[in-house]
């Protein structure tokens, strides 16, 4: 079995942060989902900030630590690499990539750019390799089921959606975007109603999103809280179903008579609610990618639906 060799750009939260500890199949993060994978040896960081690098090296048990992307990619002749640095800085890695030979995957982080006019650039790179774009849901097979079946209309035609999201568009909402994105499509029109003042170029905004069938999907931006929430309600003509939990848990409810109003209106009774697979998503990626990578299997979310991402978010923010 060909071992690959990894290497991670930026040593912060989703890089290795995240996790605590990695316990087989509690994997948030790519360093642990790499240390899970029996193909692959994560064997060299980098970082500019030392105090990083260094507590991460200890923390992942890698010997190779850099200050400087190229001089990693120089000399440690990688075949897969994570982009975990800030979103500003995703160019500059894809562009230090395009400089070296050995690579041939790349594990990107979301969103592929804050400019459009960047993440088409990162997508004219990424044509020369085989790019995942870590919009980690779409390895959520609880929630593609969801999607699938809502897609199937198997609650019935769905009507009516609607989202709220904390932090900004960009960071935040666009993960809710995607997620209607996989399976609706691009949409049809979009609508902005408010953008909320914001100190890090990512403000908060209530939009719409009109999908083809005329399903329309609302998106609420909760501002000023210190915790991070994402929720989407599905209202179809059976009941509703609803994505809480930033995803963690699925509730189901269905529409019955109302037989304390006297029979005169229907209302919406719980009926279940389930975890879905919420953690070792990016292991599922990864061996996703390694799988395309070695035998030419599909991407669940490509640098073209990374681009998809963004363009709607430009239309939002150009409204
Ligand atoms: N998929 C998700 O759900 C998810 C969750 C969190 C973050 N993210 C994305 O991951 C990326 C990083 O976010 P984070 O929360 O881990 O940030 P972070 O601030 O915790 O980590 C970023 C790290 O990159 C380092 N860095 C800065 N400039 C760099 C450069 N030029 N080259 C290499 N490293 C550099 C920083 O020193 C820092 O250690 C962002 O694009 C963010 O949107 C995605």
């Amino acid at each position: 079995m060909k071992i690959y060799k990894a290497g991670i750009i930026g040593c912060g939260q989703i890089a290795g942060g995240y996790n605590a500890n990695c316990q087989l199949g509690e994997s948030l993060t790519h360093a642990c989902s790499y240390n899970q994978i029996d193909q692959v040896e994560l064997i060299a960081a980098c970082d500019p900030d030392l105090s990083k690098r260094k507590a991460f090296a200890k923390k992942w048990k890698i010997s190779n630590v850099f200050s400087d992307t190229t001089e990693m990619l120089n000399k440690m002749d990688l075949d897969i690499v994570s982009i975990c640095s800030p979103t500003e800085y995703h160019i500059d890695a894809f562009k230090d990539i395009a400089k070296t030979k050995t690579v041939k995957g790349i594990f990107c982080e979301k969103p592929l750019a804050y400019d459009l006019q960047e993440a088409y650039d990162i997508l004219n790179i990424s044509k020369k390799y085989t790019v995942s774009v870590n919009y980690f849901r779409r390895w959520n097979p609880k929630l593609k089921q969801l999607c699938n079946d809502l897609k199937e209309n198997t609650y019935g035609k769905l009507i009516y959606i609607k989202a709220s999201y904390t932090k900004g568009l960009k960071v935040n909402g666009s993960h809710l975007i995607d997620i209607l994105y996989s399976f609706l499509g691009m949409p049809v029109d979009v609508r902005t109603y408010h953008i909320y003042d914001s100190i890090n170029n990512d403000p908060g905004v209530d939009f719409s999103l009109t999908f083809a069938a005329e399903i329309e999907a609302t998106f609420q931006h909760i501002p000023n809280v210190p915790y991070v929430s994402s929720d989407i309600e599905f209202f179809t003509e059976k009941g509703k179903v609803s994505m809480i939990q930033r995803g963690q848990k699925i509730e189901w409810f269905k529409s019955i008579v109302d037989e304390d109003y006297n029979r005169t209106f229907q209302k919406l009774q719980f009926v279940s609610s389930e975890e879905t697979d919420w953690t070792d998503c990016p292991t599922r990626a990864l061996v996703e990618l390694l799988e395309a990578i070695s035998n030419g299997g599909n991407i669940s979310c490509t640098p073209e639906d990374g681009i998809r991402v963004c363009e709607i978010c430009e239309k939002i923010i150009n409204y």
